[in-house]
């Protein structure tokens, strides 16, 4: 099964068009470094067990105000000595 194409305007946080944000490439690349850096070093998991509902901001979804959220340090992190 061959996964669908996305188009520059489907994306909407960088707007699209004549106007559209510069920075988004870098952006995007410096957020899944981030991303993926956190999350090879820590467990995250809800404070609250109850499910997640996504709540509007502007044009797009995020997650709730107050939504909690604990990050515990994953051992292999803490065997390699490695650090965030
Ligand atoms: C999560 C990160 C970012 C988001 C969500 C974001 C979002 C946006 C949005 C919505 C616009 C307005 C587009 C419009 O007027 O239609 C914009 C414009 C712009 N952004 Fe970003 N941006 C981000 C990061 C950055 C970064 C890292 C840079 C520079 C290194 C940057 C530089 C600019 C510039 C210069 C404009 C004005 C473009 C123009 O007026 O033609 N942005 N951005």
């Amino acid at each position: 099964m061959s996964k669908r194409q996305f188009s520059p305007y489907e994306y909407l946080p960088f707007r699209g068009g004549n106007r559209r944000c510069i920075g988004l490439a870098f952006a995007q690349y410096e957020m899944k470094i981030v991303l993926a850096t956190v999350l090879a070093q820590y467990q995250v998991s809800l404070v609250n067990k109850l499910p997640v509902r996504p709540v509007r901001r502007g044009l797009t979804l995020a997650a709730p105000a107050g939504m909690r959220m604990v990050a515990t340090r994953q051992l292999i992190s803490v065997i390699r000595g490695t650090r965030v």
